[in-house]
């Protein structure tokens, strides 16, 4: 199936590790080049450097994407290094755990700032440019901001708040002919999810716990699988009348009856 991103510009936060890495490798697997958002690390260095040895048309433009001016200067480079955007994946988070009774007001507004305040900066600046291509944009939010979790106060906003913008963008951008979905992850194996992992009393049998509950396969979605739902949303040859939704690729996790595990 051709999803016509050939030669489209995209660009993915976030998308030198996890699920953003997945969704750069599907993104360049369509012919498409990827400005990959992301802050300077070790595993992103080895991404890219895994990227240019395979002469892959992907260039990282390093930020900081709490640091909103940041947000506009690197979709100005963007715009300097590729000419045009035809597609923002907000994708860059992190589960922080700023809770109810653990956190602070200051601790919340600041992982506002780590999961919120950017996905709209980033919408915001790269809007002339989609305008002028009638691009599109997907929004990587998570099952937190329908079931929430405990304890994440400040990251459950940001996922909550990603499906209204969603919805509010769909809305406002119709005359533009710029379509904005989400996508919704539950469990899937990345370097953020084995932070967490690592960080509970038993990190394999809690792995376990978990899986026995996902209803499709009893496993762990693979990054790739949220990449694949992501292109297609990307796509407006092949996903060209959708818009506003919210898509939950998470093997039933959230929505299939409990009684079937
Ligand atoms: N892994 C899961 O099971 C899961 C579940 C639900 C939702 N999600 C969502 O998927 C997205 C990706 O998660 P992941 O598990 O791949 O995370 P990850 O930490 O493994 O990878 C995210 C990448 O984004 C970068 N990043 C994060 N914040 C940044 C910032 N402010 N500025 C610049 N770079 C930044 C990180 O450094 C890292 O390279 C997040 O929005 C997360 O909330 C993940």
């Amino acid at each position: 199936m051709d999803l016509g991103l050939n030669g489209k510009v995209i660009v993915v936060t976030g998308g030198g590790a996890g699920i953003g890495a997945a969704i750069t490798r599907a993104c360049l697997a369509e012919g498409a080049r990827v400005a990959v958002l992301a802050r300077h690390s070790a595993s992103v260095d080895e991404f890219m450097a895994e990227m240019e040895a395979s002469g892959a048309r992907c260039e990282l433009v390093e930020a900081n994407l709490e640091d909103a001016r940041r947000c506009e200067q690197a979709i100005r480079e963007v715009e300097e290094r590729f000419g045009s955007i035809d597609g923002l994946v907000n994708n860059a988070g992190n589960n922080d755990r700023v809770g109810l009774e653990s956190g602070s007001v200051e601790q919340f507004v600041a992982s506002l700032h780590r999961n919120l305040v950017h996905y709209y900066a980033l919408a915001h600046y790269a809007l002339p440019a989609l305008k002028r291509t009638q691009g599109s944009i997907v929004n990587i939010s998570s099952k937190v901001a329908l079931t929430g979790q405990g304890g994440t106060s400040g990251y459950a906003a940001a996922k909550g708040a990603q499906l209204a913008l969603t919805r509010e963008w769909a809305a406002e951008l119709l005359p533009y002919g710029i379509r904005v979905n989400a996508v919704l992850p539950a469990e899937v194996m990345t370097p953020l999810y084995r932070r967490l992992l690592d960080a509970t009393h038993d990190p394999e049998a809690e792995l376990k716990h978990i899986t026995e509950k996902i209803p499709l396969g009893r496993r762990m979605t693979l990054a790739s699988e949220i990449a694949a739902a992501t292109v297609f949303l990307l796509s407006a040859t092949q996903s060209g009348h959708t818009t506003g939704q919210h898509l939950v690729v998470d093997g039933g996790y959230v929505h299939l009856d409990r009684a079937l595990t």
